[in-house]
C-alpha cells in the first residue's frame, strides 16, 4: 500500500502527538528492500569489520546494490606504513566480498586534502610527482575492472565557499592543477571507471555550491575527464526548505550522472538550545530526505547514477563513533537492530514508482 506523501511526512508528527498521550511504541514501519525500489544502484558505505558481523551481511544483502569503504581505502589507511608499504589488505577484502554478493564498488576516494600528507612530506617536486602519480595508478589501477567509479578528488571546496582549499596537493601543483592531475592519472589507470568530483554541503552553504558549480565549469573547460558529480548528502535538518531542490535544478544543468554518496541526516544541530522532541526532529528529517530524494527522482534517469547512504545502521555511522555520540541521534534509514527508521520511510516512499 502505498502511503501517501502528505501520510509519510505527517507520520513522525503524528508520533509525537500520540507519544504523549500513549506509552505504546509506534507501529513498526514496513519498507521493501530498498535496493528494489531504487531507481539506481542503492550503496552504502562499509568497513571493513561489518563483513565479519552476520546482522550487519543480511541488511546488506537484501537492501544495496553497491558499496563505498568508508575509510579502508583511504591513504589514512592504505599508507599508513609509509608509501613505499601500500597495503591493500582490507580494500581488497571488500572488493571481493562486493564482488562475490554481486555488489558494485564505488572506490573512495584518491585523492583528498585531508590525507597524505604525512606520507609525502619530505619528497623533492620529482619524487612528489612519482609518489602522486604511482598512488593513483596503483590503487586505481588494481581496482580495474572491479570498481564502477572513483571519487577522484574529494572535498577541494572550503567550508565557506570562499575558494579552494589549500593543501599539500595545491602547493605543489595549484587549486585546480592537483585536481586535473589526479583526474588524468585516473583515466589513465582505469580508462573504464566513471570519474567523480565529491563534495558536501553545497545544498546547504549556498557560496559552497555556487563554488562548486563553478569548479565544475572551469574543469569541463579544461578538458579534464571529470565524469560524475559527488554530492554527499550529509543533511541539516534545519535546511531551508526549498534550498536542496533548487541546487539539484543547478547541478543538473552540466548533464552529468549525479551520485547521492554519502547521505546521512543527524538529528543533532549546531543550535546550544534546542528544545525540539526526538519526534519534531525526525519530522523535519523526513522533511529533508524526502525533498533530497524527490530532486533525485526528477532526474533524468541517465543523471542518477547511485545513491548511497553513509551506513546502514545508527550506531554505524560516525555520527555515533566516540565522545561526539549522545546515544539518541538517528542519522540513518535502519535502527541499531536493523529495523527500518522513518529515514527508511521516506526513502521508499520517494523511490516507489508513482
Ligand atoms: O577502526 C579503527 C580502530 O581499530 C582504531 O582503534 C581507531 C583509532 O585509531 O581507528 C579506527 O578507525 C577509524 C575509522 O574511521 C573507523 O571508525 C579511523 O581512525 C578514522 O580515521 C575513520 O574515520 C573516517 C573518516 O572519514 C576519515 O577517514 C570515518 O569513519 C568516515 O565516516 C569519514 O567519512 C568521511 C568521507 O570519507 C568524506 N566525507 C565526510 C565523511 C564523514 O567525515
Amino acid at each position: 500500500m502505498k502511503l501517501s506523501r502528505r501520510a509519510v511526512l505527517a507520520a513522525p508528527v503524528a508520533l509525537a502527538a500520540c507519544d504523549r498521550f500513549a506509552s505504546a511504541e509506534p507501529a513498526p514501519i514496513i519498507v521493501p528492500p530498498l535496493k528494489s525500489i531504487a531507481p539506481c544502484p542503492f550503496g552504502t558505505a562499509v568497513k571493513a569489520m561489518q563483513l565479519d558481523d552476520a546482522e550487519w551481511v543480511a541488511l546488506a544483502r537484501a537492501n544495496v546494490a553497491q558499496l563505498t569503504p568508508e575509510w579502508e581505502m583511504k591513504m589514512e589507511y592504505i599508507l599508513a606504513k609509509g608509501l613505499d608499504r601500500p597495503n591493500f589488505d582490507r580494500s581488497d577484502h571488500i572488493a571481493a566480498f562486493a564482488q562475490a554478493n554481486g555488489m558494485g564498488l564505488h572506490g573512495h576516494t584518491l585523492i583528498w586534502y585531508a590525507q597524505g600528507e604525512q606520507a609525502f612530506a619530505g619528497l623533492d617536486n620529482a619524487a612528489f610527482d612519482r609518489a602522486f602519480d604511482g598512488y593513483i595508478a596503483a590503487l586505481a589501477g588494481r581496482y580495474r575492472g572491479k570498481a564502477r567509479s572513483w571519487d577522484v578528488v574529494n572535498e577541494p571546496i572550503l567550508d565557506d565557499g570562499s575558494g579552494l582549499r589549500d593543501c599539500h596537493w595545491s602547493r605543489r601543483y595549484g587549486h585546480d592543477g592537483y585536481i586535473l592531475r589526479a583526474f588524468e592519472k585516473a583515466r589513465i589507470a582505469d580508462p573504464e571507471a566513471v570519474l567523480f568530483l565529491n563534495e558536501y554541503n553545497q545544498e546547504s552553504v549556498p557560496a559552497k555550491g555556487e563554488q562548486f558549480l563553478r569548479l565544475v565549469e572551469r574543469l569541463l573547460k579544461a578538458g579534464c575527464p571529470l565524469q560524475g558529480l559527488g554530492l554527499q548528502s550529509h543533511l541539516w535538518i534545519d535546511i531551508p526548505d526549498g534550498a536542496i531542490a533548487r541546487y539539484y535544478g543547478q547541478i543538473a544543468q552540466f548533464g552529468l550522472p549525479i551520485h547521492v554518496s554519502e547521505l546521512d541526516c543527524s538529528l543533532r544541530t549546531e543550535k546550544r538550545l534546542d528544545a525540539r522532541s526526538q519526534a519534531n526532529r525526525i519530522a523535519a528529517q523526513t522533511a529533508r530526505v524526502t525533498e533530497l530524494a524527490d530532486a533525485f527522482m526528477a532526474l533524468p534517469a541517465r543523471q542518477r547514477y547511485a545513491f548511497t547512504v553513509w551506513g546502514l545502521r545508527d550506531t554505524d555511522s560516525w555520527y555515533r563513533q566516540g565522545d561526539k555520540d549522545d546515544g539518541r541521534d538517528k542519522p540513518l534509514p535502519f535502527d541499531s537492530f536493523g529495523r527500518p527508521n522513518p529515514m527508511a520511510a521516506a526513502l521508499a516512499n520517494a523511490f516507489r514508482p508513482s
